[in-house]
């Protein structure tokens, strides 16, 4: 049984909380906030200050549901303890965090909360690309259109500014889906960003709408992402290939060929959190706990994310430039 600690014990956590009580090789035995309350609400041992549940605790992992900022030095202080971690999204907002987060799983088992390649449609396309069922890929388009509010932004402190968040509408909620995007599409050789603030413009510091451009060999990438919609809106991610057009939108996928269209509906796990982040948390959370088990390589270590970190800060980069 792997004893398991959360830091950070605002939204996400619960649904990390619940996986934990949910897999049979693992239990909650300690959590950390800032907020005392927080800390106490999953009935586990609770700590203000992280580093002392490390120290005390004797755990064999953490999961980071904390503020991005503090993923990559939270990942250092638990991986030097041998403590394998667990982080949510993005795992660094800068190119010196995304080192330490590396440095971090040269001593310690390090996972990344990028839940959606689990999602069996988008196994099934890699599926495709890999066994050329339709042929070449030609081009993939993608919308994330969700409602973020002022209101939301104000909840949390950490939220729409560059120096905690890292930007808004791309490495917060569409992060996901430009990691599905290289996923498909490979490391690109371009990358271009056009970053605005449309609706919460004085409101808060980064974007809240991005619109991205990725070239691989040829074969374009677009990507628009927004905050500033009317509701979380299914993420739609479209792959054009020579013989037939892909259509994944929320759990449907839609294959359309010679003018004809087949929906596929998928059954995935009952929905942990809110649908429209995705429901793979279960999935992605128990393949971490098996290969810490069998020492095998996990799925969404470090090296399995370099290129999607890439990419991310050389848009931000580029695009704040
Ligand atoms: N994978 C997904 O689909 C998904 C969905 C939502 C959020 N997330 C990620 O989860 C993380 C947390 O997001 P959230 O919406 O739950 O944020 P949140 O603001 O609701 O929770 C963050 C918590 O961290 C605590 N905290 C801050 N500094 C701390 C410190 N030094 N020590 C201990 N606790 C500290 C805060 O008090 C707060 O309770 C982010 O990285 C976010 O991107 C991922």
């Amino acid at each position: 049984m792997f004893r398991v600690g959360i830091i950070g014990c605002g939204g996400i956590s619960a649904v990390h909380a619940q996986v934990l009580s949910e897999l049979e090789n693992t239990e909650l035995a300690a959590c950390a906030d800032l907020l005392p309350e927080r800390a106490g609400r999953y009935g586990c041992a609770a700590y203000a200050d992280y580093r002392k549940m490390l120290d005390a605790e004797k755990l064999d992992a953490v999961h980071l549901c904390t503020p991005h900022h503090l993923h990559p030095v939270m990942a250092a202080e638990a991986a030097r303890r041998g403590v394998a971690v667990f982080t949510e999204k993005p795992p660094a907002i800068d190119a010196a965090g995304w080192e330490q987060v590396k440095r971090a799983a040269a001593r310690a088992p390090v996972g990344v909360c990028f839940q959606n390649r689990y999602h069996p449609h988008v196994r099934a396309c890699l599926g495709f690309l890999k066994e050329n069922t339709y042929g070449p890929l030609r081009g993939i388009r993608a919308f994330v259109t969700w409602n973020r509010t002022a209101a939301y932004y104000a909840a949390a402190d950490w939220k729409g500014k560059w120096a905690t968040e890292g930007g808004g509408a791309l490495i917060n909620q569409a992060v996901h889906t430009l990691d599905l995007i290289i996923g498909f599409l490979g490391a690109p050789d371009q990358a271009e960003a056009a970053l605005s603030n449309r609706r919460l413009r004085g409101a808060i510091q980064v974007e809240d709408t991005a619109e991205i451009y990725l070239n691989r060999g040829g074969v374009p990438a677009l990507m628009y992402a927004s905050n500033a919609y009317s509701q979380d809106a299914p993420v739609m991610i479209e792959l054009h290939f020579d013989q037939a057009v892909i259509r994944l939108e929320g759990d449907l996928m839609m294959v359309i060929q010679a003018g004809k269209r087949r929906e596929i509906p998928c059954v995935t796990d009952p929905i942990l959190g809110r649908s429209y982040w995705g429901a793979g948390h279960k999935a992605c959370i128990a393949d971490f706990y098996r290969s810490v088990e069998t020492g095998q390589r996990y799925q969404n270590d470090p090296a399995s994310c370099e290129a999607t970190m890439e990419t991310l800060l050389k848009l931000y980069a580029q695009a704040r430039r």
